[in-house]
């Protein structure tokens, strides 16, 4: 298996893939052989191995790119493919509070794009960006399955539904 380093063309900015492999306590260690342990296949435990790394790390960095391609034995495109698929997984720093507006059909047309911008105007950054103090960050995602109450965000794991320009402010003053 190779472990040469590798640009990654298909994100915004290309990553170099370093030597360094990330290191994890027994304790997290344990975690991931129970499971690795539940899958006759080894692979087939990618996506809970990489919600680890992620929480432990922050986000997918290449060194928890990398040890995932080496305890799973797959390459590193493999977990890249993965991990650029789905957006809970992330590939860059994430604010303590991670906004992920809703922009598919019903949050589209019931006014999601003011929602973001809104956010862009009251955080201070475009999506994909994080605030200076790394306390929000902001993305637009594909439906989050809360299109009845549309439109909506996801806050880490809360959903605000219905929103509207005060609910938004109330919201974000609260967190800020
Ligand atoms: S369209 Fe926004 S939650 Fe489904």
């Amino acid at each position: 298996m190779s472990q040469q380093p590798i640009n990654i063309q298909r994100l915004s900015q290309p990553v170099q893939m370093p030597d360094e492999i990330a290191t994890f306590s027994p304790k997290v260690e344990a975690e991931i052989d129970r499971h690795l342990a539940k899958y006759p296949v080894m692979r087939s435990a990618i996506l809970p191995l990489m919600f680890i790394v992620q929480r432990e790390r922050g986000y997918l960095d290449p060194p928890g790119v990398s040890y995932l391609a080496k305890r799973l034995n797959l390459r590193i495109t493999d977990i890249w493919e993965v991990a650029t698929f789905y957006s809970m997984l992330h590939l860059k720093p994430i604010g303590k509070y991670h906004i992920q507006v809703c922009k598919t059909l019903s949050c589209k047309l019931l006014g999601s794009d003011k929602i973001t911008q809104l956010c862009v105007k009251k955080l201070g950054i475009k999506v994909g960006e994080m605030t200076a103090d790394g306390r929000f960050s902001l993305s637009e995602v594909e439906c989050l399955g809360s299109c009845g109450t549309a439109p909506m965000f996801q806050i880490n794991f809360d959903y605000h539904e219905n929103l509207t320009a005060e609910k938004v402010d109330q919201i974000l003053e609260s967190l800020a």
